[in-house]
């Protein structure tokens, strides 16, 4: 199997500086010369990320398991192209990907009412709109506490960007990032770093190193085909 390029994610709570990471860190890669296509979920710009993105700016009402699997559908779109850049040596960084799918609908009190027995199967079904999906090489989730996001100053104009929606969507998050980051088949490979947490709550230029740090093992490339998420 020919050497692919890696995909990397970024995720993070509001606040978190995801997206100048994510600008930084792609305009790094560049400098370098390496070939790299900067993706951000939602997409807004199809037909699907049109809906999501009226929903988001609360200009349209949609019931909130039919808006998750809009945003599922919203990947699906983009999965094929994903795996060709992939495939053809151009790296993949996307700000957000299915991660923030299930957080952010897993947290919503509305959603979890739908199964009451059981936290996790509002969880399960969350995810499997999700599952096969092309699978990030490297998941960054840059952490940040209540308390740092608001010395930053106060959340945005749209639907999610609440105080209390913000806790229970970082408390998913890390739900998540520790079944990623669990042994394989009670293998502790240290090599296998699919989910990694960066402490986003510190000066900018020392979480980009940090970034760095972590981005740099994989720019040679991955060996291994496009995996799939959740298989
Ligand atoms: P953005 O601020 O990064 O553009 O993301 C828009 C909002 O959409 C943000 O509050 C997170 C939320 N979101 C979901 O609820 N589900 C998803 O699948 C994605 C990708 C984002």
């Amino acid at each position: 199997m020919p050497r692919r390029a890696p995909f990397i994610v970024i995720e993070g709570l509001d606040r978190s500086g995801k997206t100048t990471q994510t600008s930084l860190l792609h305009s790094h890669l560049e400098s370098l010369k390496i070939s790299t296509k900067l993706l951000k979920f939602p997409d807004r710009t199809t037909a699907i990320g049109k809906m999501i993105d009226s929903y988001l700016r609360s200009q349209s009402e949609l019931d909130d398991h039919a808006i998750h699997l809009l945003f599922s559908a919203n990947r699906w779109e983009l999965a094929p192209t994903i795996t060709s850049l992939l495939t053809s040596g151009t790296l993949v960084l996307c700000d957000r990907y299915a991660f923030s799918g299930i957080a952010f609908s897993a947290a919503k009190p509305s959603l979890r009412a739908t199964f009451p027995s059981t936290e996790n199967d509002a969880l399960l079904w969350c995810r499997a709109p999700d599952i096969s999906l092309p699978a990030p090489d490297l998941t960054i989730f840059l952490d940040i506490t209540p308390d740092q996001a608001k010395l930053r100053g106060g959340y945005g104009e749209e639907r999610y960007e609440k105080e209390e929606m913000q806790k229970r969507v970082r408390e998913v998050f890390h739900r998540l990032g520790e079944e990623m980051s669990s042994p394989v088949d009670g293998v502790n490979d240290s090599k296998d770093k699919r989910w990694v947490v960066v402490d986003a709550g510190r000066e900018r230029e020392v979480v980009a190193r940090e970034l760095w740090q972590l981005v740099e093992p994989l720019i040679e490339g991955v060996d291994e085909e496009v995996g799939r998420l959740w298989e």
